[in-house]
């Protein structure tokens, strides 16, 4: 059981973040506390839901709500807010209808109950999960469907992106791409789940142009959120889960609802190749959305993730904003040891503390890291919204925190590099804030040096952000 600590958040403050915000706007922000760096240049882009009902009819789950792109520029010390919604057709439609008029992945059904439901096998793509600048493209990403693209100036919507062709319709691109700093390749994957699941590895050139690396066939249902890759290894952590389709067909249930964790089945690494050769290596059963960064050290592949003792589903029927914290899932920050010669796997706890969202220094994506930086609770135990900033030093692994607590909630960090050739932790950690005592949100400027210190800089929006998922840094500035 989890210990009941005193409780660092109020749940009515916690639940005014996911209300909607349904206008679009642009403006130079000009409350600011503290000073924006001047050489803290470039674009920070955010994607999340900003919508979580229509007219009032509220999505089931966060992950269901519409994908709203925030940019936030950086120039001469000065900054500027834009946000707009991805105008999927699906998002045209539900607006001009004013109602809900399709099923999503998580927990999203049409109103009517199960005979509105029944054999719309159609989830709604939200594009609502990620945000990245390649090659002179914006987009918007979404695991089941192929990217949106944006004009990265205007976010104007420009339609879903193709690839010149390499991207049918019904191929899919992950959320979770991983930029390689030093060659400018974007790598990323797409699943075709079924009883056998395809899983195909894609990179995007610095010029913006796909190319698949390869394609491989692996046994079982896959539900693969993100992958970590080093110089030889593409890595993905298959989750002993099982897909039951019946309850989503017959309109009872939705996708999500459908998976469950099988019972004391072991969890796999699915190691693949340049070759796209795939070993498999099993270790102890649990969940993982998110992997940290994962590198190559002697034989050894040193791989750092988030992991669940078991799939953290909502009960179907519950509103998530009531939801219980004792009873959710904690994830916490492990270490894995993988050696393939040898088809090993050693697991070492590195933060207890429930935390999401982990991220380290650019240029060290799939090469050594000292620091992590992630989302976590502002209490040492149990489980609550994460409400502080984690900076994890995996050599000493000294643990230090910056708390937004009792009013503040947080979302993902993002690290910026103050220059090319710096310490690891020579940047800012970037985190959007809301905060709850006057229902809005803050740009909050973290000196990576000294996270637990006075922010650097603290820019007031004029209005809230709801929670969001991830977002990307570029230095190119919109
Ligand atoms: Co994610």
């Amino acid at each position: 059981m989890f210990q009941t600590a005193s409780p660092t958040f109020s749940r009515k403050d916690w639940q005014k973040g996911y209300e909607s915000l349904r206008n679009e706007q642009a403006y130079w922000i000009d409350e600011v506390e503290g000073e924006i760096p001047l050489e803290l240049e470039g674009t920070l882009f955010r994607n999340g839901p900003g919508q979580l009902d229509i007219n009032g009819e509220k999505f089931g789950h966060p992950f269901d709500g519409d994908g709203m792109i925030c940019a936030i520029a950086f120039k001469d010390g000065k900054a500027h807010f834009a946000n707009q919604f991805v105008k999927t057709p699906e998002f045209l439609a539900e607006k001009s209808a004013g109602k809900i008029l399709y099923r999503s992945v998580f927990g999203t059904q049409k109103a009517g109950g199960w005979l509105s439901n029944i054999f719309d096998l159609k989830n709604k793509n939200v594009a609502n999960t990620n945000v990245v600048y390649q090659g002179g493209k914006l987009l918007a990403l979404w695991e089941a469907a192929r990217p949106y693209s944006l004009n990265p100036k205007s976010l104007n919507t420009l339609g879903e992106e193709s690839f010149d062709g390499k991207l049918t319709a019904g191929q899919v691109f992950t959320a979770h791409p991983r930029k390689d700093d030093h060659t400018g390749d974007l790598w990323g994957f797409g699943v075709q789940p079924g009883p056998k699941s395809t899983i195909s590895i894609y990179r995007i050139s610095d010029r913006g142009e796909l190319s698949t690396e390869s394609q491989v066939r692996v046994s079982g249902f896959c539900f693969l959120h993100d992958f970590a890759y080093t110089p030889n290894y593409r890595i993905f952590m298959q989750n002993p889960v099982s897909f039951q389709p019946l309850p989503f067909i017959l309109g009872l249930a939705t996708a999500g609802e459908c998976i469950e964790l099988k019972p004391n089945a072991p969890s796999q690494f699915l190691l693949i190749d340049r070759q796209g050769k795939v070993q498999t290596i099993e270790t102890d059963p649990c969940f993982v959305f998110h992997h940290c960064n994962a590198y190559e050290e002697g034989d050894e592949i040193i791989l750092d993730s988030v992991c669940y003792p078991d799939y953290p589903k909502l009960e179907p029927n519950t509103d998530f904003r009531e939801i219980d914290f004792d009873k959710v899932l904690a994830g916490q920050l492990y270490r894995f040891t993988i050696n393939p010669k040898l088809g090993t796997v050693k697991r070492k706890l590195v933060l207890a503390r429930s935390c999401e969202f982990p991220v380290v220094h650019p240029r060290c994506v799939g090469q050594k890291h000292r620091y992590a930086y992630i989302g976590a609770i502002a209490q040492e135990s149990g489980n609550a919204p994460l409400q502080a900033i984690a900076k994890v030093d995996m050599e000493t692994g000294k643990q230090e925190f910056h708390s937004f607590a009792p009013r503040g909630f947080i979302g993902e960090p993002i690290f910026v590099p103050r220059g090319v050739d710096g310490a690891e932790d020579d940047g800012w950690v970037l985190v959007l804030i809301f905060d709850a005592t006057h229902n809005r949100s803050d740009l909050v400027v973290l000196d990576a040096q000294n996270i637990a210190g006075k922010p650097v800089a603290t820019l007031h929006l004029k209005h809230h952000v709801p929670y969001g998922l991830h977002g990307s840094f570029t230095k190119e500035i919109f």
